[in-house]
């Protein structure tokens, strides 16, 4: 029996636990008798709670803090417990009350495998969470949740710490990669879709990184300065809807202060946002190494992750110290363990423990392929270059390593796939461990050699500009890659692409009016060579099967749908920051003496003006705006029909008028909110045949048609003539209508 095997029988065992007197009655008549909380038919509250009367307080203390399960050489020594399944948490289940260890991995984009700490153990890579919200669609966000869900259960694992959602506030931003961009309706419905993909597997998602943590630069010190109005109409609106749509069965606080306060350690969020306001059920759990101080139980932390990270084991020892002198109430270390509980039963990890099993590679591949090419946006196609003619006979491809893979983003969300390829970035800490550029084999020169079986393909790796050029000048049509690799922990200096890749695409753009440009990053970039070129295709980190997305979509045999979730500035000076905050103060990436007097602020001015709205605001025009992207066929808006009341329901049809089968992305904005810019309200993915018409009805929610108003402490609709426009991107209106809208305010 393999290790992981042993842990899924001995939980399905300790589900049926006998009580002393239940040892007599299974004598008597044979049949076992569990514990009453097993009984599934009730609530996940009376399950908590029947199990929380039962356990001792050494019992209820050991669920709020855990440990990282692996030996590493910069942190503290420990043992580590003989079931623990080996990734980036542990915390003890309760054996005698069935109750489960909690075996937690990182995260979105798959089950990751830090160190090889599982040797060989190999998943499913899905693309960056901006290409899934590239897609606008929530099935593909849900499709991926569930894989990566499924996979993690027959790995052993009950918790994902997936779920990411920090809007996207700068596009030099480590880790936007692993959100789902600028808009918070966009962001809150996907990572809902995506929380719940992979929590109908039994396995319990968080959402996080809660709040406003929008950069990386020095993440641990940077102090995030936002009035709450603006906050709660951006960063926590997309929390909101995520925990609402997806039911998270916990929150990860965020390493960085706001206004003041530590994530981890403020009440304001915790407390009275999250566990008020919104009555939220779940436990908040604290990002490794973001605890600084005891006192954060009180301040709504319920969970201290992987202790070793902090300065302080704060809830081991110093929690039962402060128990028993009363600093920290009973009261308080019950509810901690009755919100752990609650989920465990809520998610089902009690009664579906994982169990250990192959995972279907193939099946896997096939959902992070359809993800691809769901969320690849073409952002120009001027001659019409693309799809690449069949005639074609000559096919330069150069550059970005396409004989190999494509890229993948770095840090705690890496995901290694059988056969990937890994360029060392060195250093020491954790970015050393961590810090690899991963290339999953998915051979984009491969897979265009696949679909051209009868061209020459001739491939440079556009080290020598001189042999791109010539192979440039020979091909008929020419595919030049461009990659950025961008990683947890840190932020790039520019939107350039590295290593002299702007030189290469121009150069290579010049010898060849047909050349296409392919990018992988995990952010905008600038494109100071865009209008040489003839084509430009945003294909983010494309994940495990990203090689042959992008040349379906090259070639044509999948017709591109996805709209950009993150405005792409035609300039950094466009940013309301074009400084990183402490870009140039060198804090540790970990640990630290997090002395409050040396934190950095960084000020989001912008408010709730985020991305394409801080655009519209300042009368900015970007390279490419949010929503926008296009496809090889057209489409058109008719009939459009607005009804008011207490929110705006939008109604309109939209026609394929072009000759190919595609997906179109109609958006719908708010265009006269008073004192407002325009906010997107309602997006819609809708597959059409050429010629086809379909009829799209989209109900706002009523928090987008108000302000946050902290006075009367809710969403105050101001009421009166709502103006909506129907569009094609943010920067791009078809048709507007109007409607009536009553006044009201809504609970926060
Ligand atoms: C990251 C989290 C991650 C955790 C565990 C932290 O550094 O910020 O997103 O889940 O590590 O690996």
């Amino acid at each position: 029996m393999t290790r992981s095997e042993k842990i899924s029988s001995s939980c399905l065992a300790i589900a049926l636990v006998l009580s002393a007197s239940a040892g007599s009655a299974l004598a008597a008549d044979s049949k076992p008798t569990v514990h009453p909380w097993m009984n599934s038919a009730l609530s996940p509250d009376a399950r908590a709670e029947l199990v929380l009367k039962q356990m001792s307080a050494a019992e209820k203390q050991s669920l709020v803090h855990g440990i990282y399960p692996i030996a590493v050489l910069f942190l503290p020594p420990k043992q580590i417990p003989a079931d623990a399944v080996g990734s980036a948490g542990y915390v003890p289940g309760v054996a005698r009350l069935g109750i489960p260890a909690l075996q937690e991995t990182d995260a979105s984009l798959g089950i990751a495998n830090p160190g090889n700490i599982r040797p060989n153990d190999v998943a499913t890579a899905l693309p960056s969470s901006l290409a899934t919200a590239a897609s606008f669609d929530a099935d593909i966000a849900y499709a991926g949740g569930a894989t990566i869900g499924k996979e993690a259960h027959q790995k052993g694992f009950n918790v994902l710490l997936a779920g990411g959602v920090n809007l996207a506030r700068d596009p030099r931003n480590g880790r936007n990669f692993e959100y789902l961009g600028e808009d918070p309706l966009l962001a809150g419905v996907l990572d809902g879709a995506h929380v719940r993909g992979i929590q109908d597997q039994h396995v319990i998602s968080t959402v996080k990184h809660y709040a406003v943590n929008d950069q990386e630069t020095n993440r641990n010190y940077i102090d995030s300065v936002i009035d709450e109005k603006s906050m709660r109409e951006s960063d926590l609106l997309a929390f909101q809807i995520a925990i609402e749509q997806g039911k998270p069965g916990s929150v990860m606080c965020s390493y960085n202060l706001i206004n003041g306060v530590w994530g981890c350690g403020n009440d304001f969020l915790l407390n009275k946002v999250l566990k008020g306001d919104w009555q939220y059920p779940g436990w908040v759990m604290s990002d490794w190494g973001a605890v600084h101080a005891l006192d954060y139980a009180m301040k709504g932390l319920d969970q201290q992750s992987a202790v070793e990270f902090d300065t302080k084991p704060f809830f081991a020892e110093p929690l039962t110290q402060a128990l028993k002198d009363g600093s920290v109430p009973a009261g308080r270390i019950d509810d901690m363990a009755r919100r752990i509980l609650r989920s465990m039963f809520a998610v089902g990890i009690v009664d579906h423990p994982p169990v250990k099993s192959p995972v279907d590679a193939a099946a896997g591949a096939a959902v992070a392929k359809k993800t691809a090419e769901a969320g690849i946006v073409l952002l120009k196609n001027s001659v019409d270059v693309l799809p690449i003619a069949k005639t074609a006979t000559k096919i330069a491809v150069i550059g970005g390593n396409a004989n190999v893979g494509v890229i993948s983003g770095g840090g705690s969300s890496q995901v290694i796939p059988a056969g990937s390829m890994e360029l060392p970035f060195g250093g020491g800490g954790i970015g050393g461990l961590l810090g690899k550029v991963v290339y999953h084999p998915s051979s984009p020169l491969e897979a265009i050699k696949k679909l051209a079986p009868n061209a020459a393909v001739k491939f440079s790796d556009g080290r020598y500009l001189s042999d791109a050029v010539r192979l440039a000048k020979w091909a008929d049509v020419v595919v030049v890659f461009g990659t950025k690799w961008q990683a947890e922990g840190g932020d790039v200096p520019d939107l350039t692409l590295p290593d002299g890749q702007d030189a290469l695409i121009d150069a290579v753009a010049s010898a060849n009016a047909k050349t296409v440009v392919v990018l992988e990053t995990g952010n905008p970039v600038a494109m100071p060579w865009v209008s040489k070129a003839a084509a430009v295709m945003e294909a983010w980190y494309p994940g495990a099967r990203g090689g042959e997305a992008i040349a379906d979509v090259l070639f044509g045999v999948v017709n591109p749908s996805g709209r950009l979730p993150i405005s792409f500035p035609a300039d950094i000076a466009q940013n309301p920051r074009p400084q990183i905050a402490g870009y140039d103060v060198e804090f540790p990436q970990m640990g630290g003496d997090f002395d409050k007097a040396k934190t950095i602020p960084v000020r989001y001015t912008e408010g709730s003006d985020i991305g394409y709205r801080w655009m519209a605001k300042k009368a900015l025009k970007p390279l490419f705006s949010f929503g926008y992207g296009l496809s090889y066929t057209m489409f058109a808006y008719s009939n459009l029909a607005v009804t008011g009341g207490d929110t705006v329901t939008v109604a309109f049809d939209v026609t394929n008028t072009g000759s190919q089968a595609g997906k179109d992305t109609p958006q719908v904005y708010l265009t006269n909110a008073a004192g407002e810019t325009a906010r997107l309200i309602g997006f819609s993915k809708v597959d059409l045949k050429p010629g086809e018409t379909k009829h799209v009805t989209l109900t706002a929610d009523r928090r987008l048609l108000a302000d946050f108003d902290t006075a009367a402490h809710g969403w105050k609709i101001k009421g009166g003539t709502y103006t909506v426009t129907l569009a094609k991107s943010a920067a791009d209106p078809v048709v507007s209508s109007s409607a009536q809208v009553t006044a009201a305010v809504v609970k926060p």
